[in-house]
C-alpha cells in the first residue's frame, strides 16, 4: 500500500517537470533522475555548459532557459556518462545563443518544478567593465569524510566557516571561481581510512568510499556556489588516481578501473575546450572583459610531467595526446591573443615552479619559456597547501620593477582552501622572489580586474572573510584605450 502511494507521488511528480522539460517525456523517476552536484561553466561568447548528476543515466539531458520568468527555451544533448564503479551519470548539456553578459533563468530535466536556478553569460572580451572572480585551489571535501572539526591535523574549530561557506557568502562580490586542480580529494580515502579517521572502512571498501568523497565534496560545491556562479576547473594531482600516488604498504596497483587516470574529472566537466582548441579539461582558454584566462595542465602532456608513467609523482596517468600537443597549443593560443581586446593574459597551472618547497623543474622548462615569450602577465598556482605572493620572476630572478609595471609574469601561489591533510609548510628562509608567505590559513584569492592596467589580489581567510593580504600589479600594456 505505502509502495503504491510512493509510487503515484512519483508519477504525479514526473508529469509536472516532464510537462515542463520535454512534452510526453515520461523519463522522470523520483530519486533515480532527480538533479543532484549541479554546477556550469563558460563555453564561448554566447555558450554555457550546463551539468549535474543523476542516479540512473539520463538518454537525453535537457536543460530549460529563458531570459525571463519564463522558460521557454530548451537545449538537450545526449551526453549522460559514467564510469566503473561511479554510483551516478554526469549530465552535460551545451547551450549556444545565448546573448552576452545577461543573466538567464533555467531548470535542469527532472528537477522539481520550482528549481530555478540562475546563470549571468560572459563578458565579451574587450568589454572594460571591472570585475571579480575567485580563485581557489586544493579545496577537498568538508565533514566526516574530509576537512572536519576533529581527528586530523589543521583540523577545524568548531563552526568554523569553510572556503566554500566563505565563497557562499561572497558570491555576490565575483563573477566566477577558478578553481585550479585537486578538486575533493576522493584519493584521500586510503589515507582516512590508515590514519583510523575513517574506522569503519576497509581496503576492500576503499572504492566505495572514493565515490562518497567526489559525491559528497560536488554536492557540498553546489550547495553553497556551484549552482549560482559559473565554475572553470583544471586538474591537480589528485584527479589522477585512487590512492595519491600509493601510501604505505599500498601502491597504485590497488586502484580499481575507473579510479585512475583522470576518469572521475573528465566524467564530471565539460570546460571550453572545444571553443579553444584545447583538450577536455586539461588544457583551454576562455575570455572574460578585459582578460584572456588559460588553463593548464602540469601534470601530463609535457617532457618529464610528473604524473606520466614513471614520473616522479608515481601517478601513471596520460598522456592525453600525442607527444608536444598541449605546448604546441599554448604557443597557438598566446600568440592568438588580441591584446587590444584583452590586453590581460592570466595562466593557471596546478603545480608550481616558483614556491618555498618543492619545485616543479620540468614544468618550469615546459611552461616559462612561453610565459615570457607572449609577455603573460599573471600566473597562479597551487598544490602547496598555503599561501605564497611572490613578485614578478623570469627565469629565477625577481623583477626590478616589482609590481610596478613589471615585464615578467606575477606568481601567486594559494593552495590553502582545506581538505583532509591540513596546511603544509612553506621553507624557510624563503626565496629572494617570495613576498608574503602565509601558512596557518585557509582561504582563497579575489581578483579584481579594474582596467586595462590594474589587477589587485586579496587573499581572504575563510574563517572570519577578512583580507589579510593584498597587492595591485600595475602594467603599461600598449594599445591600452580605457
Ligand atoms: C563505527 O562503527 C561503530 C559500530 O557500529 C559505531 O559505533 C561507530 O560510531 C562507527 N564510527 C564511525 C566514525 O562511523
Ligand atoms: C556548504 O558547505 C558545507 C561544508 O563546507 C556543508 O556542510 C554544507 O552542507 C554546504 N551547504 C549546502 C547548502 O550544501
Ligand atoms: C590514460 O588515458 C589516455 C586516454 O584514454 C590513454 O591514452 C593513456 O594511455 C592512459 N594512461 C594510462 C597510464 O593508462
Ligand atoms: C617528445 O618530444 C620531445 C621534443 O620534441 C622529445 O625530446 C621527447 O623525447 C619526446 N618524447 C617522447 C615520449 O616521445
Ligand atoms: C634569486 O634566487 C635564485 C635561486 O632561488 C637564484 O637563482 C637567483 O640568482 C637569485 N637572484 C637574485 C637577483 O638574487
Ligand atoms: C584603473 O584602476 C585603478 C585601480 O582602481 C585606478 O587607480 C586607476 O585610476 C584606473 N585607471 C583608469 C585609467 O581609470
Ligand atoms: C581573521 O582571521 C585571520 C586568520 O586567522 C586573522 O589573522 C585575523 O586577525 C582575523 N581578523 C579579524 C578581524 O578577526
Ligand atoms: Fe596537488
Amino acid at each position: 500500500m505505502a509502495s503504491q502511494v510512493l509510487l503515484m507521488l512519483g508519477l504525479a511528480a514526473v508529469g509536472q517537470a516532464a510537462k515542463g522539460v520535454k512534452n510526453n517525456d515520461p523519463v522522470c523517476r523520483g530519486s533515480e533522475t532527480a538533479p543532484e552536484q549541479l554546477h556550469f561553466n563558460y563555453a564561448g561568447d554566447r555558450g554555457m555548459t550546463v551539468s549535474w548528476n543523476t542516479a540512473s543515466k539520463l538518454q537525453s539531458p535537457a536543460v530549460r532557459y529563458g531570459r525571463g520568468s519564463q522558460l521557454d527555451k530548451i537545449a538537450y544533448s545526449d551526453v549522460s556518462v559514467t564510469y566503473p564503479t561511479s554510483t551516478t551519470y554526469s549530465n552535460h548539456v551545451f547551450i549556444d545563443g545565448l546573448e552576452p553578459d545577461t543573466e538567464y533563468t533555467f531548470s535542469v530535466l527532472c528537477a522539481e518544478e520550482n528549481d530555478h536556478y540562475r546563470f549571468k553569460t560572459s563578458l565579451p572580451a574587450g568589454n572594460p567593465r571591472p570585475y571579480t572572480f575567485a580563485y581557489i585551489a586544493d579545496l577537498g571535501t568538508m565533514g566526516s569524510l574530509g576537512l572536519s572539526d576533529y581527528g586530523q591535523s589543521d583540523a577545524l574549530s568548531p563552526g568554523e566557516i569553510t572556503t566554500m561557506q566563505s565563497l557562499r557568502d561572497f558570491k555576490d562580490e565575483f563573477e566566477f571561481m577558478w578553481h585550479n586542480g585537486d578538486l575533493a580529494y576522493a584519493d584521500d580515502w586510503l589515507k582516512e581510512e590508515q590514519d583510523g579517521f575513517l574506522p569503519n572502512t576497509t581496503i576492500e571498501g576503499g572504492a566505495a568510499v572514493y565515490e562518497a568523497i567526489l559525491n559528497a565534496f560536488y554536492n557540498e560545491m553546489a550547495g553553497n556556489v556551484t549552482m549560482e556562479r559559473p565554475y572553470m576547473v583544471g586538474p591537480g594531482n589528485h584527479e589522477a588516481n585512487c590512492d595519491d600516488g600509493g601510501s604505505g604498504d599500498y601502491t597504485e596497483s590497488i586502484c580499481v578501473q575507473g579510479q585512475t587516470n583522470f576518469t572521475g574529472f573528465r566524467n564530471h566537466f565539460r570546460m571550453p575546450s572545444a571553443q579553444s582548441g584545447g583538450l577536455e579539461n586539461f588544457w583551454y582558454s576562455w575570455d572574460y572583459g578585459l582578460v584572456h584566462y588559460i588553463q593548464i595542465n602540469t601534470e601530463t602532456d609535457f617532457l618529464g610531467a610528473p604524473d606520466l608513467p614513471g614520473g616522479s609523482a608515481d601517478e601513471n596517468a596520460g598522456p592525453f595526446a600525442p607527444n608536444g600537443t598541449q605546448i604546441e597549443w599554448l604557443r597557438k593560443d598566446l600568440a592568438s591573443v588580441d591584446r587590444k581586446k584583452t590586453p590581460w593574459i592570466i595562466v593557471a597551472g596546478h603545480r608550481p615552479w616558483y614556491v618555498d618547497d618543492a619545485q616543479c623543474d620540468t614544468c618550469q622548462a615546459a611552461f616559462e619559456p612561453l610565459f615570457l615569450e607572449y609577455g603573460v602577465d599573471i600566473a597562479l598556482f597551487g598544490h602547496k597547501h598555503f599561501y605564497e605572493r611572490l613578485s614578478a620572476i623570469a627565469n629565477n630572478n625577481p623583477d626590478p620593477r616589482g609590481l610596478d609595471n613589471p615585464s615578467a609574469p606575477w606568481y601567486i601561489v594559494n593552495g590553502a582552501a582545506g581538505h583532509y591533510e591540513g596546511l603544509s609548510s612553506y621553507d624557510t628562509p624563503v626565496a629572494n622572489y617570495t613576498v608574503k608567505a602565509i601558512d596557518t590559513v585557509y582561504g582563497w584569492s579575489r581578483f579584481t580586474v579594474h582596467n586595462c592596467t590594474h589587477i589587485s589580489q586579496d587573499f581572504i581567510a575563510s574563517g572570519n572573510g577578512s583580507v589579510i593580504d593584498s597587492a595591485t600589479l600595475y602594467k603599461k600594456h600598449d594599445g591600452c584605450k580605457f
